[in-house]
């Protein structure tokens, strides 16, 4: 049965697919939100780069697309920055530019530049690639930093099985620094999609964050998961220098891939492509497929387990109506809305519609968060879906003793915060009529509707 499946506060296509979140960066009043797009298909085929703006992070709207498959092959991920000092020259009539560096994925992966004045119509420039390659298979998704070592931009690629970083001072022209991986406590697979920035610790201390997305090998991890190392920058390279004893990933879910942070802003603001390459392509959506993550903000705080990343999220608040308690089962106010609850030792938080299908998350008697959505609605459109691989997840929390749990669902996109962020949960779910109920035990809160 077909049904509306989109997202009323997460950012989707106006049809047609999309993937990864690409060239975040803020400029006089405006995010823009650039993203691997196919405008002819719901499947993922020659990607162009779709194109919104927004001023607060909720409300987009949509412009033409500002990039095209092009003579050096399609353009693959990249990333923004506003050029304010006109370091690459493309500035002129006193504006300054945006400059996009993005993947030519032709019969090699090279590194492209497109620039604009007005952040509506860009043009490639006339010498691409900047960063050519001939050497590796994989070469690709540059992400532009400030490098504060050396007063000149950075850049982080991915390269196979590790990082590389480059260095500049016009934007145009790049020279590499140095790696980072891989080997050591890393999950192994093929690196996509890295982003490096520094955060400040809570004892004040400046610490680096290397995020990298990576499809990893069968039966390790899950297959599309984003895992960060925490370190120091000297300047060419990442270097991890507060290693921890497993893999850490960014979220506990299944459905949040290729995430990257803002340009340009005071906080570290993070989205990620809600989905998963498993079925990606078969999500049960109509004329379009695809959708980002809600925007997070990015920090670290300390824990029982050590410095962590946490993630919270950012806007959503603004639109939450006036709260219900919540305790036992209630009636939900609509398919958009937030739950947050306060708990301590087992307790259980479930949607259910009058088909008998329910999304459950609990924290269980080993103090798990723990995500079960395999009766959660349809799932028969893809054989991983519903697979326990996929369809279940648990993490264990990093604190003991009592918790904050805070659900916002928007109609076929679920994302759970808990403990201040340090576990972030992005679950897809397609339940076949809409879930009416809540229903709680073992802790207590309230429910919001979301109007936007
Ligand atoms: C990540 C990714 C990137 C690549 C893009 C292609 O999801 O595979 O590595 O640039 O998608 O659309």
């Amino acid at each position: 049965m077909y049904r509306d499946y989109r997202p009323k506060i997460h950012f989707t296509p106006p049809a047609m697919w999309m993937n990864d979140p690409n060239g975040l960066v803020w400029e006089n009043g405006r995010y823009h939100f650039f993203y691997q797009y196919h405008p002819y298909d719901t499947l993922w085929g020659p990607m162009h780069w779709g194109h919104a703006v927004s001023p607060d992070l909720l409300h987009w709207e949509h412009l033409p697309a500002a990039l095209s498959p092009g003579q050096l092959g399609a353009a693959f991920s990249g990333s923004a920055v506003y050029d304010k000092q006109n370091c690459s020259g493309f500035g002129a009539f006193g504006k300054a530019p945006l400059v996009l560096l993005y993947t030519s994925h032709g019969e090699y992966e090279q590194q492209s530049l497109a620039w604009s004045l007005d952040g509506v119509h860009f043009t490639p420039y006339d010498q691409n690639p900047v960063i050519p390659n001939q050497a590796f298979k994989d070469f690709r998704d540059p992400k532009i930093f400030w490098n504060s070592k050396k007063g000149r931009w950075g850049l982080t690629l991915a390269a196979g099985d590790r990082a590389m970083f480059y260095g500049s001072d016009d934007l145009v022209h790049w020279e590499k620094t140095g790696e980072f991986g891989p080997g050591g406590n890393m999950a192994a697979g093929v690196w996509e999609c890295p982003d490096l920035f520094p955060l400040t610790a809570p004892d004040g201390e400046e610490v680096w964050v290397l995020v990298v997305s990576m499809i990893c090998q069968e039966g390790q991890s899950n297959p599309g998961d984003t895992q960060y190392f925490l370190g120091n920058f000297d300047g060419e390279a990442f270097v991890c220098t507060k290693p921890f004893t497993e893999p850490v990933f960014l979220d506990a879910g299944r459905d949040c891939y290729a995430g990257v942070t803002y340009q340009n802003t005071n906080e570290r603001i993070f989205m990620g492509w809600a989905s998963n390459w498993a079925y990606a392509r078969e999500l049960p959506t109509g004329c379009f497929r695809g959708q980002a993550t809600l925007p997070r903000r990015l920090s670290l705080k300390e824990t029982p387990c050590g410095l962590r990343l946490a993630a919270e999220p950012m806007a959503a608040g603004s639109l939450l109506g006036a709260p219900v308690p919540l305790e036992g089962e209630v009636r939900l106010p609509g398919e958009t809305f937030a739950v947050r609850l306060k708990g301590e030792g087992a307790c259980s938080l479930m949607l259910k519609n009058n088909l008998g299908e329910v999304l459950r998350y609990s924290v269980n008697g080993q103090n798990e968060l723990v995500i079960d959505r395999r009766e959660a609605g349809q799932g028969g459109f893809s054989p991983l879906f519903t697979a326990p691989a996929y369809a279940c997840a648990a993490r264990r929390r990093l604190f003991d003793g009592p918790y904050q749990l805070e659900l916002i669902f928007d109609v076929s996109v679920a994302e759970l915060f808990m403990d201040g962020g340090t576990v972030a949960a992005t679950t897809l779910v397609y339940p076949t009529v809409p879930y009416d109920t809540v229903a709680v035990e073992g802790a207590s809160g309230e429910l919001y509707p979301i109007n936007l």
